[in-house]
This record gives structure tokens, C-alpha cells and sequence, in this order.
């Protein structure tokens, strides 16, 4: 979810064929693959932060469509005209029995430098404002960094606009792209880099690959962030994303400040006590005003009138305090799904598979006239 960039941009959909051109081990756990589309036609410029959607194929049961769909951000500089790089986090099963993750075990283990996959995109609004000129800092924790690079890219090929990349994993041995982040870092005054291990090998230590041991704390942020008013890029596991999230709002750094990316659910960034504005425990009845355009959550037994400033349906329900669930909040995974029991909504992104009759993605379209949702 992006704190700078309104999300009514329409997204440009449909499903290309992108071949794979070079396959690169960045890590022991973590391979890039580059990415050029078939036909050269299909290329699509893309916002540092933003993310491809993938058809993975899987075998196909009785009435299952024969595919999953899984986001790869990119991962190279958005100048790369022409080829993409994605940088996949093999998602070994945890303990023996159960399954390994579908796709990224997929992309490892089976796509090699000259077969064909199928992407849409790019989309995403976690994306660097380029028109602020506020100092950046891009945190990331784990495969969280990816989009993390491409602004990266982006900031260094700025004249000087300041940008501090923190990054944590467990070690140097899972620690991708580390050399060339710390290139691009030297590239020009004003970029610096910080790498924290938190269990750093002997090998890590004797050759000094890393800044700080342990977590990200408080004390590190201050260290490296002079008083300044930054706009800050967050992106990695959520037990990370809640301790960053929650240190910066701790050092006072306001909320519209802080742009944030799951590579899962999105239920987890704060506690429920932050997160949720000011739920009534039974919600108000909102009445009508004249011909005022109205969304009636019927199973809450709220009706409220929509004003236009909401961003998406999504948003205006949590603004009632209600909370439907979410997860990629972009139109892709299907979470949000709702019954439309009468009206009719607009979608300013598209949803990535066919919705039944009657059915609503509540996270990217907006009413069309009065609507009545069975939330
Ligand atoms: C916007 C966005 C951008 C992203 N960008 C990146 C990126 O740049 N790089 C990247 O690597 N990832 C990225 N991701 C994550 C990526 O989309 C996938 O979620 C990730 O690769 C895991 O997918 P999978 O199909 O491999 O695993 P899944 O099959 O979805 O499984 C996920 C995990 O659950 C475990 N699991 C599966 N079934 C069970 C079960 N029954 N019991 C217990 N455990 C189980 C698997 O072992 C696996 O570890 C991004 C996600 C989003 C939303
Ligand atoms: S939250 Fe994923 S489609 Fe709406």
C-alpha cells in the first residue's frame, strides 16, 4: 500500500509470454531469472516497486483451472528497457510431509534460461514517488528487498536526492544482490547501505560483509537516520514489518510517511488495537441524504453515503470500521470477494480471473450508483 500515490490508475491487463534469457544464483535460497517478452511489443515500462503477476502452471484436477497465480516484483532498474529480472525465494517445505511452495519451487527447479512463462502486469502502487524530494529509506528484511533494488536504481540515477538502503537477513550465505547494492551505492554521494545479520557466520565476520548483528533496532535507526523528515519504503516478513512499522511510529514518524509492500496476507502490520480506527461494536445506521449515492453493508446493518474519497470499496468499509478480508489489495488473489446484492460497481484495476454473477472484489472497484454489499 503506497502513502504517496492515489490507487486509481487502471491497470493494463492481460497475459504475455516473457522468456526466460540468463538464470542467476544471487544466494543459497534466492535465484533472479531475466526476462524478455517473446514478442517485443508486449514490453511495458514499469515503477520501481512494482511486481509481475505469474501463471504457474500445476497439475490440473477435476474442475481447478490448472494453474496458480503468484506476484514477483522486479527486481532490476526500471531503465532496463526491454527485459525484466524477478529474484524468487525457493519456499522449501518447513518440515518433512508437508509440501514445497508451488511456484517458487516451480521456478527453481524447472524453468531453465529459454522457456516461456505467462505474466500481466506490471501493477502495484508500492511504488517510489519520484516527485517527492524528501531523503529515502528502503527497509527491507529478507526476499523483501527486491523492490527495494529497482528504486535503488531509480535513487542513484538521481542527481542527489539521499537514500539510506537498510537491510536484514540471517547471514551473508542467504544475503542476495549484496554486491550490487553495494556498487550502486558508491555510485554517488548521498547513498549508503546497511546490512544487518542476525546470525553472522565466521566467514561473515573475518571479511566484515555486514554493519550490524542481531535485529534492526532503535538504536540503529537513529544511527544511521539524522533528524530529517523522510519517506520510508518497508517490505519483508511480517514479524519484521511489525517491529520496523511499530519502531517508526515510535520515533515519531507519521503514518502517510511510511509505504508498505506483504509478499502475503496484509492483516498483520499493526495490532488490532492501531489498526483499526474506532470499530463501533454495533455500527451506526448512516442515513441516506437525498440522492446521495450510498453503500448498505447489509449483514453489518450499516448504510453509509459514499463521498468520493475513498479509494476503493475496501477502504471504505474499514473507514466504517468494518474489516472484510484482504490480502494482495490489487485485484489478484480474490480475498476480498463480496456479493453485490443490487447495483453496480467500476473497476480501476482490473481482476486478474473471471468474478461468478454477482460477485464483487471490494479492493479495486468503487460503487456506480447506490450499491447494496452482503458484508
Ligand atoms: C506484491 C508481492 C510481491 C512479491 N514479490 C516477491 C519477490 O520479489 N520474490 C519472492 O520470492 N516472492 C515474492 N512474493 C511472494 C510470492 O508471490 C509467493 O507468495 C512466494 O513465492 C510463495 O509462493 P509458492 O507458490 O512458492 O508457495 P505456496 O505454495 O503459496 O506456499 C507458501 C508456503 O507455505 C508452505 N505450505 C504450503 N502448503 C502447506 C501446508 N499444507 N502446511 C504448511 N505449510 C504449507 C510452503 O512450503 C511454502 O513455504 C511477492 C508477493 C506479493 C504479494
Ligand atoms: S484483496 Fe486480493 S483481490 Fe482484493
Amino acid at each position: 500500500m503506497n502513502a504517496f500515490t492515489a490507487r486509481d490508475t487502471v491497470a493494463r491487463s492481460g497475459f504475455r509470454d516473457l522468456r526466460v534469457v540468463s538464470k542467476v544464483r544471487e544466494s543459497t535460497i534466492i535465484t533472479s531469472f531475466h526476462m524478455e517478452p517473446v514478442n517485443p511489443r508486449d514490453w511495458r515500462d514499469f515503477e520501481p516497486g512494482q511486481f509481475l503477476v505469474f501463471k504457474i502452471p500445476v497439475p490440473q484436477a477435476a474442475g481447478e483451472k490448472g494453474y496458480v497465480l503468484r506476484n514477483y516484483s522486479v527486481s532490476c532498474s526500471p531503465a532496463s528497457k526491454g527485459r525484466y529480472r524477478i529474484s524468487v525465494k525457493r519456499e522449501a517445505a518447513a518440515a518433512p510431509g508437508l509440501p514445497d511452495g508451488i511456484s517458487s519451487c516451480f521456478l527453481h527447479d524447472r524453468i531453465d534460461v529459454g522457456d516461456v512463462l505467462q505474466a500481466e502486469g506490471p501493477r502495484g502502487d508500492f511504488v517510489l514517488d519520484r516527485t517527492s524530494n524528501r531523503p529515502v529509506v528502503l527497509l527491507s528484511g529478507g526476499v523483501g528487498l527486491t523492490p527495494m533494488v529497482s528504486m535503488l536504481y531509480a535513487l542513484a540515477s538521481m542527481p542527489d536526492r539521499r537514500a539510506v538502503f537498510i537491510h536484514a537477513c540471517e547471514n551473508g550465505d542467504v544475503h542476495a544482490l549484496r554486491d550490487e547494492v553495494t556498487g550502486l551505492v558508491t555510485t554517488r554521494p548521498g547513498l549508503t547501505a546497511h546490512y544487518c545479520y542476525r546470525f553472522p557466520s565466521e566467514r561473515d565476520k573475518a571479511e566484515q560483509r555486514f554493519h550490524s548483528e542481531g535485529m534492526i533496532s532503535r538504536d540503529v535507526l537513529q544511527g544511521l537516520l539524522p533528524i530529517d523528515d523522510y519517506d520510508f519504503y518497508l517490505c519483508g516478513p511480517p514479524p519484521f514489518m511489525q517491529a520496523i512499522y511499530a519502531m517508526l511510529r515510535e520515533l515519531g514518524v507519521p503514518k502517510y510517511r511510511i509505504a508498505y509492500e506483504f509478499f502475503g496476507p496484509a492483516t498483520v502490520l499493526e495490532p488490532d488495537a492501531m489498526r483499526i480506527p474506532s470499530v463501533p461494536a454495533q455500527p451506526a445506521r448512516v442515513e441516506p441524504v437525498g440522492e446521495a449515492t450510498t453503500v448498505e453493508f447489509r449483514k453489518s446493518g450499516l448504510t453509509a453515503v459514499w463521498d468520493g474519497s475513498a479509494a476503493s470499496l475496501l477502504d471504505f468499509a474499514e473507514n466504517q470500521g468494518l474489516l472484510p478480508e484482504f490480502s494482495c489489495r490489487a485485484g489478484i488473489c480474490g480475498t476480498c470477494k463480496s456479493r453485490l446484492i443490487l447495483g453496480d460497481v467500476t473497476y480501476f484495476e482490473e481482476p486478474l480471473d473471471e468474478l461468478g454473477a454477482g460477485e464483487v472484489l471490494l479492493c479495486c472497484s468503487k460503487p456506480r450508483g447506490s450499491v447494496v454489499l452482503d458484508i
